[in-house]
């Protein structure tokens, strides 16, 4: 892992510690937060009890908890476990048993510019009838239920529907290709796939319906697919195993009864890559989960349910989508805005114009999206009306001070507190963060582990590192909405996450503590790449290519890139006796692997460049050497290359790039 240095410990990693700059709320602000400091010593005093009073606060139980933590099973945590409540019904029903029924929960805008508005009560109506639908097409709970869904509100009524029969949900991103979808129904052993024909993507429909049943004609334990129209566009069809959503959802009643279950009843897998080729589905419940996104989504945003519009611009099939687009918002009874496209369709003006079309008053993406942005120039959010604008987050990756300036200053008119949220896939919702009235946020760090979190850096041995220094970043206390293990994989849970540092989770990621305690970010320390905050997992490239006839290894570094944070870029040694294949292929070879990839993974995990070598540089122990790899990617000198079985690789490989 230590050979695996952070892309922050290159350069980035001085210029952050001479960032000084500090911006507390505003009295204003403060006056106004859902809550002063005192909530950290309330936790600090009695974590568990404050976890409780959160739970219960926050959340509807059918039957109370008696327990709050048995962590006897470590590294797998119980919560709640003897309480018993339905996600769906504390998303949606409770909300509508209030009064809340004509409350707008969801303003969708399609890329084209159609326009939907879901009530509390329509969103009753429609995952009552969808979960009727599903339970018709013999869907029990505990059974998985594959989603492959556009960013349409029948993503967030789907995972709802399915939480609703306890059927637990496995989103896979509509951007992954039939390979990695297939891969992960296995994997899952799902038995309904709920899709679409297509959606909207740069101005033109994409379709999706045809990657499922690519899909599924590799096998599988499929049984039912059901089609959500939204482009129309003409799909094949199987007779008796695909059924039209719209005609399903028509067939139904619109009453149904959300299934009680016990707080460690599975809510969804979702899978993400890992140091290894094969990803890891990552198992969340329901008690702990629901408890800590409600409770992160309410504080760290401030959030307002009766008179805020938040948006978050992740996509369902991201972690990020599920805590922050479903369940956290949903739960808190919030309005919000869900976008199908892309940030520059029509025009690079786009989020702006829906930012001030709904009055957006809580804005959470990504710093790959900011930068973009800023990219792009202050004259597109200048067209349009952002005082609308109250909070803003990031989350995904690292974000830089500049951009980190660039959002407040530019999106948020230098008055909206910035909360740069640390988290993962794995930790369910948000960890260390600011909490906006209260944190003098300081720009590229997220400082503080949120009331009833505990995190540290440590050493390589172990030991937590002094104010000033740098390490690993581990969370030392079990949490609410933490992973309770990998589907199917027990002994990966453990080795990969619990075995670096006795009784405590590791992140995978680098992190140092400035003078004042606060915690950086530096990135990742393993084999994984962050891509437009998305994790890709080099070995899973290195194999997608391996897997085409003509190459015969691969190496793949994570490159720093301005826009993306980091790139794909591979190197690869093309097979000697294929000579004749590779002839035919010709000068498109780069154009024809970067395909293959796409369709081996999905076109996020295309190499942005890709260069033929004919050796690797490889220790005598024959371990590639990918930080001399990444130090040409970067356009750098190679490093130290004496450990290196044959030192002379590294000049053929700078003078084959400068080519
Ligand atoms: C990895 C997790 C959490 C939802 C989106 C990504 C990086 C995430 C930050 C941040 C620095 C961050 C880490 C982490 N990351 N947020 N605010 N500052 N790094 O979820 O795909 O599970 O990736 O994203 O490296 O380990 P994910």
């Amino acid at each position: 892992m230590s050979q695996h240095d952070t892309a922050a410990s290159e350069g980035g990693l001085e210029n952050l510690l001479h960032e000084g700059r500090s911006f507390p709320p505003s009295a204003e602000f403060a006056g106004q937060a859902n809550t002063g400091p005192e909530i950290y010593e309330r936790a600090a005093a009695d974590r568990e009890g404050f976890w409780a009073e959160q739970a219960r606060e926050l959340l509807t139980w059918s039957t109370d908890f008696s327990e709050v933590l048995d962590f006897s099973g470590a590294p797998v945590a119980r919560w709640f476990a003897d309480g018993r409540l339905n996600a769906a019904y504390n998303a949606v029903d409770r909300h509508v048993e209030a009064g809340l029924g004509d409350r707008v929960a969801i303003h969708f805008e399609g890329e084209p510019g159609d326009t939907r508005t879901l009530t509390y009560a329509d969103l009753k109506d429609q995952v009552s009838r969808a979960a009727n639908a599903l339970a018709e097409l013999g869907v029990r709970t505990g059974d998985r239920v594959a989603i492959y869904l556009p960013m349409i509100p029948e993503a967030v009524v789907a995972m709802l529907a399915c939480a609703r029969l306890g059927a637990p949900h496995s989103v896979v991103f509509g951007g992954f290709s039939a390979e990695a979808l297939h891969s992960r129904i296995v994997d899952a052993d799902a038995r309904v796939v709920i899709t679409a024909d297509g959606g909207y993507r740069r101005g033109k429909p994409s379709a999706l319906k045809p990657a499922v049943d690519e899909a599924l004609a590799k096998g599988g334990p499929v049984e039912h697919v059901l089609v959500v129209e939204r482009t129309g566009q003409e799909v094949p069809w199987t007779e008796g195993r695909d059924v039209r959503w719209a005609d399903a959802l028509a067939a139904a009643a619109p009453e149904h009864e959300p299934v009680p279950v016990e707080a460690e009843h599975p809510l969804f897998i979702l899978y993400t890559s890992g140091t290894t080729g094969q990803p890891k589905g990552i198992l969340h419940t329901t008690g702990g989960y629901l408890a800590q996104c409600a409770f992160t989504h309410k504080y760290v945003f401030d959030l307002k349910a009766e008179s805020d519009v938040y948006w978050c611009t992740a996509d369902i099939g991201w972690v990020t989508g599920h805590s922050y687009v479903t369940y956290g918002p949903l739960i808190n009874g919030a309005t919000q805005v869900i976008y199908e496209g892309t940030p520059d369709t029509p025009d690079k003006d786009r989020w702006w114009e829906i930012v001030e079309k709904y009055k957006v008053s809580i804005l959470y993406t990504a710093p790959t999206a900011i930068r973009t942005c800023m990219k792009w120039g202050a004259e597109f959010p200048e067209r349009h009306d952002l005082s609308s604008l109250r909070v803003l987050g990031s989350v995904g990756e690292p974000i830089n001070p500049e951009a980190w300036m660039w959002y407040r200053q530019t999106i948020g008119a230098g008055r909206t507190p910035v909360v740069d949220t640390w988290w993962q896939t794995e930790t369910g919702a948000i960890m260390i963060s600011p909490l906006p009235g209260i944190t003098a946020a300081k720009p590229g760090s997220a400082q503080t582990p949120l009331p009833g979190i505990s995190a540290e850096v440590l050493d390589e041995r172990g030991q937590p590192v002094p104010d000033g220094g740098g390490g690993y970043l581990v969370l030392t206390e079990p949490w609410p909405a933490m992973l309770r293990g990998i589907w199917g994989d027990p002994e990966r849970f453990h080795d990969t996450y619990w075995s670096r540092f006795e009784g405590m989770y590791f992140a995978g990621d680098g992190a140092k503590k400035d003078d004042d305690g606060d915690i950086w970010l530096l990135g990742r320390v393993d084999d994984v790449m962050n891509v437009s905050g998305h994790r890709l997992s080099t070995t899973e490239i290195e194999s997608a290519l391996v897997s085409h006839p003509v190459v015969a290894e691969a190496a793949v570094v994570g490159a720093k890139d301005d826009t993306t944070g980091q790139a794909v870029v591979a190197f690869v040694i093309l097979r000697a006796d294929e000579q004749q294949r590779v002839a035919e292929i010709g000068e498109d070879i780069v154009a024809e692997l970067r395909a293959h990839v796409a369709k081996e993974i999905g076109p996020i995990a295309k190499p942005r460049s890709i260069l033929v070598v004919a050796e690797l540089p490889k220790t005598r122990s024959g371990k590639i050497m990918r930080r001399l790899l990444r130090d040409i990617a970067e356009g750098r000198e190679a490093g130290d290359v004496t450990t290196l079985a044959d030192s002379t690789v590294m000049d053929k490989i700078s003078r084959g790039m400068q080519r």
